[in-house]
């Protein structure tokens, strides 16, 4: 009986769709670009698209509309990916009827998209994959989170500032920093450098120091020895404000 249990559950693995393979196959062929960088983009949509020529919105893109703006935010993932595949039935059936989730400048970029026919697992993977996607964007073009302990040691032995970055998983602020700032790569470029970060989900994690939690988005800095909290700063900014934030923390590590 044991042996046709782990048979049946192998099966389903192998069996289960892929969503990106669906993506692959029904969606890729307009929206073909996964991940541009933001500041790309802007300058894209600016010039009426005459840069980069895109068909469609890029899945980065289509993933943090989504997850901002289909169903609610603050239920735990299953939750909302239900929600999401609900909508993305309706959406495809017929995509000239939903008020869009893009702002306007995006929106008029591009033609209309056309019905496409999908089953209900496909639809089902589709919401899988869509939502996921943007947290692997980051992931995948970010810079590097290390947990608390393992940040200390390669900032007392690199002489590393400590940045603790505090989010909510359905905070709208944190996901517009993880998408316009942290990826640009001049940030990223600095913060290889000279930082040394750590993620922390306020709703069930502590700050370090016993420092007391700001609202989220919120960056705490902590000088190399671990201990000299050096500032704690709340709010989501352009990139150009954050590099400043960044040069500003640095000048002030060794006062
Ligand atoms: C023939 C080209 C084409 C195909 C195929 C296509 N799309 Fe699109 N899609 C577009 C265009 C163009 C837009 C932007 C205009 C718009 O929003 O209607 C868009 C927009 C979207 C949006 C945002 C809609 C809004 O305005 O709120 C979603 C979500 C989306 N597509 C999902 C999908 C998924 C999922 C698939 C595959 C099942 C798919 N698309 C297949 C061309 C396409």
């Amino acid at each position: 009986m044991r042996i046709v249990g782990l048979m049946l559950i192998a099966a389903t693995v192998l069996f289960a769709l892929s969503g990106e393979a669906v993506f692959e196959k029904k969606c890729a062929s307009c929206h073909s670009e996964y991940y541009i960088p933001q500041s790309k983009l802007v300058v894209n949509y600016q010039h009426n698209n005459r840069e980069l020529n895109l068909t469609a919105p890029t899945v980065t893109e289509l993933s943090f509309r989504i997850k901002d703006q289909v169903g609610d935010r603050t239920l735990d993932a299953e939750g909302q990916k239900f929600e999401i595949e609900d909508w993305l039935t309706q959406f495809l059936k017929n995509p000239k009827t939903f008020k869009s989730i893009l702002p306007k400048n995006v929106r008029k970029t591009y033609g209309q998209m056309p019905p496409v026919k999908v089953t209900e697992e496909e639809t089902e993977a589709l919401a899988d994959f869509l939502y996921e996607y943007a947290e692997k964007m980051m992931v995948a073009h970010g810079v590097k989170r290390y947990s608390y302990d393992e940040a200390l040691k390669i900032a007392r032995k690199q002489k590393k500032i400590i940045l603790v970055e505090g989010y909510l998983p359905f905070c709208r602020g944190c996901i517009w920093m993880d998408r316009n700032v942290m990826v640009e790569p001049e940030v990223k470029a600095i913060l290889n450098k000279d930082f040394v970060l750590v993620r922390k989900n306020l709703l069930i994690e502590k700050l370090p120091l016993g420092m007391k939690r700001l609202g989220t988005p919120s960056f705490y800095f902590i000088a190399p020895d671990g201990e000299r909290i050096i500032d704690m700063v709340e709010g989501t900014g352009t990139k150009e404000e954050f590099l400043s934030l960044l040069a500003s923390i640095k000048e002030r590590v060794h006062r």
